[in-house]
């Protein structure tokens, strides 16, 4: 965003065009703030973020099949089971909710859970998304109360007593890769779900997220992997929840 504000303004200067210049301007500055509060949520410098991809090989990671074959594939009836016996749920949003536009059905789910006399909390990394307050903005669109929304430094003092993470379309921000401080990654704070009794994961795959970082969390004893697209997972969890 910013780049192309700085295109704008250049081009603004070129022409002799003050409208191109001023709003040039703006978009370039208003992408700089954005991209420095990136910078503080992935603990990087700007530098880093710029030029700290360049030489890192992106391939896959050599043991990456091997452990693909150790995954268990669940059903939304099997989760469902976990969900209706659990009293603490913090939901771990991520890119993939924006994609799957699941904000809806999640707060469906989150409302029964909740009318059932569960807790149901929203753990919101600085970086989930492809914005800063991606997540903020869809949940809100859904009608989420506020108060339910807890930010990372926050949400991970939580994780200790919580029964389940309900990580749905977020890959980076709950990779406990990050915590060895290498890579691409490396020295970002996550979100703790792996420290919650169950992680129950919904994304399509195994696919790397935009880092392109394989994570660990896919392939643990705790984790449920339920593969399907977000908002469908989440309605088929509704009804299985409903029927129980
Ligand atoms: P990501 O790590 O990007 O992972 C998103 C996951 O969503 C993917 O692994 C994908 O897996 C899944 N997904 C995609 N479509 C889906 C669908 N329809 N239903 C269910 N799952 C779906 O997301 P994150 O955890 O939010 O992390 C954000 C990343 O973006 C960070 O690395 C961050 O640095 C970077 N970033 C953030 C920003 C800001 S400011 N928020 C800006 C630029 C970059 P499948 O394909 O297997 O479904």
């Amino acid at each position: 965003n910013s780049y192309s504000g700085i295109a704008a303004a250049s081009t603004g200067f070129v022409l002799n065009n003050n409208a191109l210049i001023i709003s040039g301007a703006l978009v370039g500055a208003s992408g700089l703030i954005l991209t420095n509060i990136m910078c503080k949520g992935m603990n990087r410098s700007l530098a880093n973020v710029i030029f700290g991809a360049v030489g890192l090989d992106q391939g896959p990671s050599p043991d990456g099949e091997a452990k693909q074959i150790n995954i268990k594939s669940y059903s939304t009836e099997e989760a469902a089971m976990i969900f209706d016996a659990a009293e603490k749920i913090i939901v771990v949003p991520g890119y993939g909710l924006a994609v799957a536009q699941a904000q809806h059905a999640v707060r469906e789910v989150a409302d029964f859970l909740s009318k059932k006399g569960k807790t149901v909390l929203y753990a919101i990394h600085p970086v989930a998304g492809r914005m800063p307050g991606h997540m903020n903005v869809l949940l809100a669109e859904a009608n989420i109360p506020y108060d339910q929304l807890k930010d990372l430094d926050e949400v991970n003092n939580e994780f200790e007593d919580c029964d389940v993470a309900l990580v749905i379309g977020a890959n980076d921000t709950v990779n406990p890769a990050a915590r060895t401080g290498e890579g691409p990654l490396g020295g970002m704070p996550i979100i703790d779900a792996d420290k919650a009794g169950v992680v129950v994961i919904i994304k399509r795959s195994l696919s790397v997220g935009y880092a392109g970082v394989d994570n660990d969390l896919f392939y643990e004893d705790k984790t449920m992997m339920l593969f399907g697209d977000g908002k469908k997972m989440m309605a088929e969890l509704n009804s299985a929840l409903k029927e129980l």
